[in-house]
């Protein structure tokens, strides 16, 4: 939507996609982006994310990690430090992510890794979203009050925030009502731009499928898409609903 901003295509493999069937997704994302002027992004396994890079090199496909420690470096045993994410090559880090919520992480943790991410030169796409449907979706001052912590709490801005309602997530999740995503996302974009964070791209997340995917594209920056994108005929088919947006 935003005049000034690029229009974004992602998607979090989480860790459902082993070696091969991840590489076979970056190969069918880097043939789209050859046609394609939207900035593509994938957030691989950890232990996929160096091969990754290599697998997309030469092309726009952004490769970025799942999430990242809080700590520089250290004895964190099973830690990846988000200069370690750098050094392989990866360009973004997500945080927030309504799964690292329930594996018990908080804003502050994630605010942490944010800055980590920052620091090490790593541009962060930063999730949020409520836990149960709004009582008055246009009332956005939830999501509001966190991306005011975050933009408080970083150095720089995020790169992207992606709106993800928790109860619009993931295999128990349940399909958002366009009119409902329509409302909540114009309600945070307009907060956004008073925060200062007009730069900011803003992304959907939760459910999307390619029953929905054409309507809530245009209602923000791009999607952020789980399921639906993760072999490469999903993704072809996101891709070409969402091409070309309706004037
Ligand atoms: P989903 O996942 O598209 O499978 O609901 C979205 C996400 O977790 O980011």
């Amino acid at each position: 939507m935003g005049e000034d901003r690029p229009r974004l295509l992602g998607s979090n493999l989480k860790m459902a996609r082993d070696r091969q069937s991840t590489m076979e997704l970056l190969d069918a994302a880097v043939d789209l982006s050859r046609a394609d002027d939207r900035q593509f992004f994938f957030f691989p396994s950890m232990v996929f994310v160096a091969e990754a890079v290599q697998r997309v090199a030469g092309s726009s496909v952004l490769i970025g990690a799942q999430m990242c420690s809080t700590h520089e470096t250290g004895a964190f045993t099973g830690e990846v430090s988000a200069c370690q994410i750098a050094d392989v090559g990866a360009r973004t880090v997500m945080v927030g992510h309504y799964e690292r919520v329930k594996a018990g992480e908080t804003l502050e943790v994630f605010l942490e890794q944010a800055a980590r991410g920052q620091e090490a030169g790593l541009q962060v796409l930063f999730c949020l979203g409520e836990p149960q449907p709004a009582a008055d979706p246009a009332d956005a001052s939830d999501l509001l009050a966190d991306a005011k912590a975050i933009a408080a709490g970083l150095p720089q801005a995020p790169w992207v925030l992606a709106y993800e309602p928790h109860w619009a997530i993931g295999e128990g999740g349940q399909r958002p009502e366009i009119e409902y995503v329509s409302t909540r996302l114009a309600a945070l974009r307009a907060g956004l731009t008073d925060l200062g964070l007009d730069r900011v791209g803003l992304v959907y997340g939760g459910s999307v499928d390619p029953g929905n995917a054409t309507a809530l594209d245009p209602l923000c920056d791009g999607l952020f898409v789980g399921r639906s994108a993760w072999n490469p005929d999903g993704l072809r088919e996101i891709c070409r609903l969402t091409q070309h947006r309706e004037k």
